[in-house]
């Protein structure tokens, strides 16, 4: 990973391989531009007119560097407009993170130039560099690793707080790591990420960080009655997980719980999948989160309590597989009838947030999942949905998506539709009528809540990504990190 540093000097005196300049839409030069258009002998104008280059977000142009430039290559970055503050900041920095892989040393005007508090611009430009130039390239033969080294940022003057600067660089770092982290976990095949190896990874974090680590296997699931775990585990020969990573700073006045579906793969069991099955190794996305939010949470050390819990299984068919029509009994008691074993992640989550009210008594409980292919009809692919039994908690949740720059929409938690989810023979039914799928399953989650205030995450949207796209990579995205870290923050 490159390391990143406040230079107060001359843009165009900075010795580096690319020199990255913004353009305001419109071809409007921004800072640095007057000094390497000098240098340069010519005015980017005619440049960009010739390339078509309007500076809009995601546009760049490589140009050649002179001799009395410093830098070897000079990269114009699109901003868009004036003003566009921390949001164009994060996506020039992924644009520049793109371009700049290969490069060594690589320095930039562009936190500078899009305005805003100089510390959050470059924050966020940290954090779109460091999410853009992300790869998972542990199955190549010959691995795409970026090679850059250093990312100067050009202040000439602006923002006098240099500790503040320091800060918020190293905050950003760490935020990516966690992103990236969440990102590797997530793209690693089914064939070999298991429950267990939830399990594996949280032991590792907790190696070098404040956290500690406890993992209930299936024996202790049994002892302490997990059914929904249990159940949805049993048709696979690799056995289930309830990991829990705990970080309990001193002097902390709140306690939360992050509750996060594991399903390391979900072929939808009996009711087997037909469609999208190679999507289905990331359907453990919502767990990947909470690990990355625990990773961030034992390096940010902030004065909260915070519990992680994995809920992870395998949804396979297979002779021991869960039945449709067959009722199960879940942690804390109530019955479920298994209207479709697809519907599987609501059944961890359940024992998950049961077990966070139970035996963590966390002050309140946000759960993130890749729930319901309903929730992507609902707000598409790019924004997760919210909903919940408090509506402050999710303000708390809403207000932290947009600090964070993550898409996020509240739907509402009717109470009318509970009986779309009534059974006959048991307390209530996995599964709604065709309508208002992402709302039933959360109101199913909300019967194990109870009283305390529960926000509820569906991920299955923005968990993945078929594009690569200002700082979201092809493949897991990591959807939710930003956002947990930052609300935790906020407490
Ligand atoms: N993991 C899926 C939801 C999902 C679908 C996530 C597509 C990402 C992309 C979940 O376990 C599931 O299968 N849900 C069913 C529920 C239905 C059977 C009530 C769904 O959404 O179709
Ligand atoms: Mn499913
Ligand atoms: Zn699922």
């Amino acid at each position: 990973m490159p390391t990143f540093h406040i230079s107060r000097g001359k843009a165009s005196a900075i010795d580096c391989d690319v020199l990255a300049v913004p353009i305001f839409k419109g071809g409007v030069a921004g800072a640095g531009a007057a000094e390497v258009e000098k240098a340069l002998g010519a005015k980017f104008k005619s440049l960009l007119a010739a390339a078509r280059m309007k500076g809009e977000p995601g546009e760049s142009l490589l140009l050649p560097g002179v001799a009395a430039l410093k830098a070897k290559q000079v990269l114009l970055v699109g901003v868009g407009e004036k003003g566009g503050g921390s949001a164009a900041a994060r996506k020039a920095g992924a644009t520049v993170g793109r371009k700049t892989g290969s490069s060594a040393n690589v320095a930039t005007t562009i936190p500078q130039a899009v305005g805003g508090r100089a510390a959050d611009s470059i924050a966020a430009f940290v954090e779109g560099y460091l999410l853009g130039q992300y790869r998972f390239d542990r199955y190549k033969a010959n691995g795409s690793k970026p090679k850059t080294k250093t990312v100067t940022i050009a202040l000439s003057g602006r923002g006098a707080d240099d500790a503040a600067m320091r800060k918020a660089i190293a905050r950003a770092t760490i935020v990516a790591e966690g992103t990236a982290f969440a990102r590797d976990l997530t793209n690693i095949p089914a064939g070999d990420f298991i429950p267990e190896s939830f399990a594996a990874e949280a032991r590792r974090l907790a190696k070098t960080l404040p956290l500690t680590v406890k993992v209930l296997n299936e024996k202790e699931l049994r002892a302490g009655k997990y059914g929904g775990i249990l159940g949805v585990g049993q048709g696979s020969d690799k056995p289930p997980r309830l990991v829990e990573i705990r970080y309990r700073p001193a002097g902390a006045k709140r306690h939360v719980a992050l509750v996060g579906k594991g399903i390391t793969f979900d072929s939808g069991g009996i009711n087997l999948k037909n469609d999208g099955l190679d999507w289905m190794k990331m359907d453990m996305g919502g767990g990947a989160a909470v690990m990355g939010a625990m990773l961030a949470v034992g390096k940010l050390k902030p004065k909260v309590a915070v519990t992680g819990l994995i809920c992870t299984a395998e949804n396979m068919p297979g002779p021991t597989a869960l039945h449709p029509g067959d009722v199960i009994t879940m942690k804390g008691g109530k019955t479920v009838e298994i209207g479709n074993t697809d519907a599987e992640g609501r059944l961890v989550m359940a024992d998950g947030i049961v077990h966070a009210v139970e035996n963590s008594k966390a002050d309140v409980i946000v759960d993130i999942a890749t729930l319901t292919g309903a929730m992507m009809i609902a707000l598409g692919d790019k924004a997760f949905g919210v909903l919940g039994n408090d509506q402050g908690e999710i303000d708390g949740i809403l207000a932290a998506a947009g600090d964070a720059g993550e898409k996020a929409w509240q739907l509402p938690l009717y109470d009318d539709y509970r009986k779309k989810i009534d059974s006959d023979i048991a307390d209530m039914k996995n599964i709604g009528d065709r309508y208002g799928g992402a709302i039933t399953a959360a109101l199913f989650l909300k019967e194990f809540a109870g009283d305390t205030p529960w926000v509820h995450i569906d991920i299955a949207g923005p968990a993945r990504s078929t594009v690569e796209e200002f700082e979201t990579t092809k493949g897991a995205t990591g959807a939710g990190v930003r956002t947990l870290v930052r609300w935790i923050e906020s407490l």
